[in-house]
């Protein structure tokens, strides 16, 4: 397992050094309406690509963009966001990340969110803990909503009528904050790092969760669907928290 986080913690700050090069003269395009994509999400995929690619070459890969390396005689498969939170990115607006988790028989082990702005390297092993720059996590310790921080990800292109934002408007009266902050990876960390109590989606990819995921159960958080049902990464349904009576409280407001 060792070699497995050492190489995604290495391949997450390769490919953080590739966006801070970016950050000044990279291009934007639109993949759909609001959903963006630049040169160094490509180029952060590249050598997050290659680097696993050259120590792990039987693996399979998923990545954002169109990367897709099935590998059936393997039990492992990287999943990998090299930029979660563009259009923060494309602002310079500090909140993005580098995601990437590996899963053996479809269960995540490892995970990786890298924050390359704050220097913060976020990662997780299966049954070992998480960490922050090699320090233990735990989530917060707070059990009370109406005190709790919460982080929802929207739909990138969304409308009054999506019923992911009357969800929003609905919670919005039962807790302390809610914040839309633009990466769901970085989201996840936080929940771990116990800087937010909880956050939810209905609207996300695996390579947006594969990281993060596994941050939050090993910071002794909980991950379920929003109808507290078991969570998997191959549908667009999380509520993540710190593991606390809020978790409950949140299934029984969004029933
Ligand atoms: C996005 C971020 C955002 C979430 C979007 C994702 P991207 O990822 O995670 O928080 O609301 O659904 O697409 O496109 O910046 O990698
Ligand atoms: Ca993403
Ligand atoms: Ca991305």
């Amino acid at each position: 397992m060792l070699e497995f986080i050492q190489a995604a913690e290495e391949a997450a700050r390769r490919a953080g050094q590739v966006l801070r090069a970016w950050s000044s003269k990279f291009t934007v395009s639109e993949k759909s309406r609001s959903n963006l994509v630049t040169e160094a999400d490509l180029a952060a995929q590249q050598v997050i690509h290659e680097f696993l690619r050259g120590r792990f070459p039987q693996h399979g890969f998923h990545g954002e963009e169109g990367l897709n390396e099935e590998r059936p005689d393997s039990p492992y498969r990287w999943v990998i966001d090299p930029l979660d939170g563009t259009t923060n990115y494309v602002h310079g607006f500090p909140y993005y990340a580098v995601s990437i988790g590996l899963e053996c028989e479809q269960k995540l082990i490892v995970g990786v969110v890298f924050d390359p702005t704050r220097d913060e390297m976020f990662s997780a092993v299966r049954g070992s803990g998480a960490t922050l720059n090699r320090r233990p996590l735990k989530g917060s310790d707070n059990t009370e909503l109406g005190q709790a921080m919460l982080v929802a990800s929207l739909p990138v292109a969304t409308s009054a009528e999506d019923p992911a934002v009357k969800r929003f408007l609905k919670l919005i009266p039962h807790a302390q904050t809610i914040q839309r902050t633009g990466s769901a990876a970085l989201n996840l960390a936080y929940v771990a790092a116990g800087r937010v109590d909880g956050f939810w989606s209905t609207s996300l990819k695996p390579w947006d969760m594969a990281g993060g995921v596994l941050l939050v159960e090993e910071s002794g958080g909980r991950v379920t669907r929003l109808d507290g049902s078991a969570f998997s990464i191959e549908e667009p349904n999380l509520l993540a928290t710190n593991g606390s009576d809020i978790h409950q409280e949140l299934v029984g407001l969004f029933g």
